[in-house]
């Protein structure tokens, strides 16, 4: 196992699952990606509250493209750790997206019902073009038919913070990616 010193919330974590040096080496390659595919072009990056905090400001760092930035913080209805996919805008764009390359900047797809309401919704307001960007995905984002044009890192159908990803709201400013340790759900 990794040693974990990051916080003090050592005891809390079961492992690290991809470190800070991975993070930083990763982005890096998307970024020489994403600039290739819009060289020359105007690129707003969106990026989906508060997971994706960490991305957006460490990607964005790595781009050489201008971007601009907006932000949208929407919520799932439904109780449970499963999303359903009826979602809620809790913080709607600043910036009217029509005629705009739109990037979408994600933590992490899971059952990808979130990022595919945000697709039709984002699309329905005529962007140029509108592409996704995820740190992290899933197993399951296999099952829905969803176009991701970059993806940091296939992971486990394990429940992953740090890096922007939290556990009751807590763990966001962990600088690698990790699980718990099962005494902190309660077990
Ligand atoms: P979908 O709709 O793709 O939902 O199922 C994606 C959202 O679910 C949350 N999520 C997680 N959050 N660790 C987290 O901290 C996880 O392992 C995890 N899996 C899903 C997250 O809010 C994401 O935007
Ligand atoms: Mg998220």
């Amino acid at each position: 196992m990794m040693r974990v010193d990051a916080k003090d919330m050592g005891a809390d974590l079961e492992k690290v699952l991809i470190t800070k040096e991975e993070i930083d080496a990763k982005l890096a390659e998307l970024a020489a990606k994403i600039d290739a595919e819009y060289a020359g072009r105007d690129l707003l990056i969106v990026g989906v509250l508060k997971g994706a905090v960490m991305v957006m400001a460490d990607l964005a760092r790595a781009l050489s493209t201008p971007v601009t930035m907006d932000w949208m913080a929407v919520s799932s209805y439904g109780a449970g750790t499963q999303s359903s996919g009826v979602v809620r805008i809790l913080k709607d764009l600043d910036t009217d997206i029509k005629g705009k390359h739109v990037l979408i900047v994600e933590d992490i797809i899971d059952s990808g019902l979130t990022l595919s309401w945000l697709i039709n919704n984002l699309g329905s307001r005529e962007p140029a073009s509108l592409k996704v960007c995820t740190l992290l995905r899933k197993p399951d984002a296999a099952k829905v038919a969803i176009d991701v044009e970059w993806v940091g890192f296939d992971i486990p159908n394990e429940f992953v913070v740090g890096y922007g990803l939290d556990y009751a709201e807590k763990y966001r400013n962990l600088p690698f990616v990790g699980t718990l340790a099962p005494h902190v759900y309660g077990g």
